[in-house]
């Protein structure tokens, strides 16, 4: 494959590069005019993740405001709760809500893996973002590929939706029946294995596993409901499609970067409340960091985002095997032209 950029595939290997490359958490969503209008216009928001042709119009609409280094395909982690049947919607104003969440053993006991066949409208908007990227054989950007991890999936497959308490419900079975919430996660990570290897092979050139809830895991929990999963789950895609780095994020769980590095991920994303030069001393030199601006920036002004970048830049070195983004998504009140500011800071 020929890239017109390739600065982010660059930033997985040695080299010194002249700026670090920079791509967004969530980078096309609610904050964009113009992906609220291609919302409207598919009815609702799982109907736009069914759409390969509306996903790759929304990929390509902040590439087109902004000087990004990669895309991430249109879609959502809770596309695996929903091939299960656990009946997802997203209401208007408010997050996902599972109308069937594992609430009891019963409920666990008729969870099937789902066909990774199921998911065939996820492969087939990855392949169309690629061919929305691609001009005369040359890609602009490389694409990333994505899943949640069986952790964060299992705590809205039982919680049934966010949560304002640190996802208490999930946590309250780990606690009680380890056993129950074990088999959700071992359902999780073979439907996630499937998934990711079928979107790398749709085109994805980058995966990037989601545990957003990791962080509510004290750190020998974390090893044991979801750092586990998470290892299994690369040695399996380092097998089954070697060339494609991985990128691990787990929210919160800035005690872990030295075991995340070491469970094979080829990048580790930091959060904003994690320091990107302790991380560097964790992961140590040949693992890729991505990270860790604060999405609040995007809500105050432009020389606030120049001097946190300057500051940010100056105490770590961000031109070899680093990533600028944020340190968790976008906020639908992020303000576009601050999203340019960031980016633009990084790029100087
Ligand atoms: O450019 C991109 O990165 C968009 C692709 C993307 C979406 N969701 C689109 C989306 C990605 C990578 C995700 C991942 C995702 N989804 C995560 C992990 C990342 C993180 O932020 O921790 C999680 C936890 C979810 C689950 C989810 N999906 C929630 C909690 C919500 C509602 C709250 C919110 O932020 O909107 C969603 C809906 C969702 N996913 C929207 C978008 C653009 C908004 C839906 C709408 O248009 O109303």
């Amino acid at each position: 494959m020929k890239f017109a950029n390739d600065l982010f595939l660059r930033a997985f290997t040695d080299e010194r590069l002249p700026h670090p490359p920079v791509w967004l958490l969530r980078q096309a969503g609610r904050y964009l005019p113009e992906y609220r209008a291609t919302r409207a216009k598919a009815g609702g928001f799982m109907d736009l993740c069914r759409s390969p042709s509306f996903c790759a119009e929304v990929l390509l609409q902040p590439l087109a405001r902004y000087q990004l280094d990669a895309a991430i395909v249109f879609s959502d982690i809770l596309t695996i709760p929903d091939a299960m049947g656990l009946g997802l919607s997203f209401g208007v104003g408010e997050g996902p809500r599972l109308a069937r969440p594992l609430q009891s053993e019963s409920a666990i006991d008729a969870l099937r893996v789902p066909d990774v066949s199921t998911l065939q409208y996820v492969f087939d908007a990855v392949a169309e973002c690629r061919r929305a990227l691609t001009r005369d054989g040359v890609q602009s950007v490389p694409l990333i590929g994505f899943s949640g991890s069986p952790f964060t999936l299992a705590c809205y497959m039982v919680e049934g939706a966010g949560s304002q308490n640190d996802f208490a419900t999930t946590r309250r079975m780990m606690l009680q029946r380890p056993d129950l919430l074990e088999r959700v996660l071992a359902a999780n990570e073979q439907i996630v294995t499937d998934y990711l290897e079928q979107q790398a092979r749709a085109g994805a050139n980058v995966l990037m596993l989601f545990d957003s809830w990791g962080g509510v895991l004290a750190p020998l929990q974390y090893e044991r409901f979801s750092l586990s999963s998470l290892r299994r789950i690369i040695a399996a895609l380092k097998l089954r499609v070697p060339d494609v780095p991985i990128i691990v994020f787990s929210k919160g769980a800035g005690h872990s970067v030295a075991a995340i590095a070491a469970a094979g991920a080829d990048a580790v994303h930091i959060d904003w409340q994690s320091d990107l030069s302790r991380a560097r001393a964790d992961a140590g030199e040949s693992v890729t960091l991505q990270g860790n601006f604060d999405p609040l920036l995007l809500t105050t002004d432009a020389a606030t985002i120049q001097r946190a970048v300057s500051e940010t830049l100056a105490s770590f070195d961000g031109k070899r095997r680093y990533i600028a983004n944020l340190g968790h998504g976008i906020t639908p009140d992020a303000q576009p032209e601050l999203v340019a500011a960031l980016v633009n800071a990084i790029r100087s």
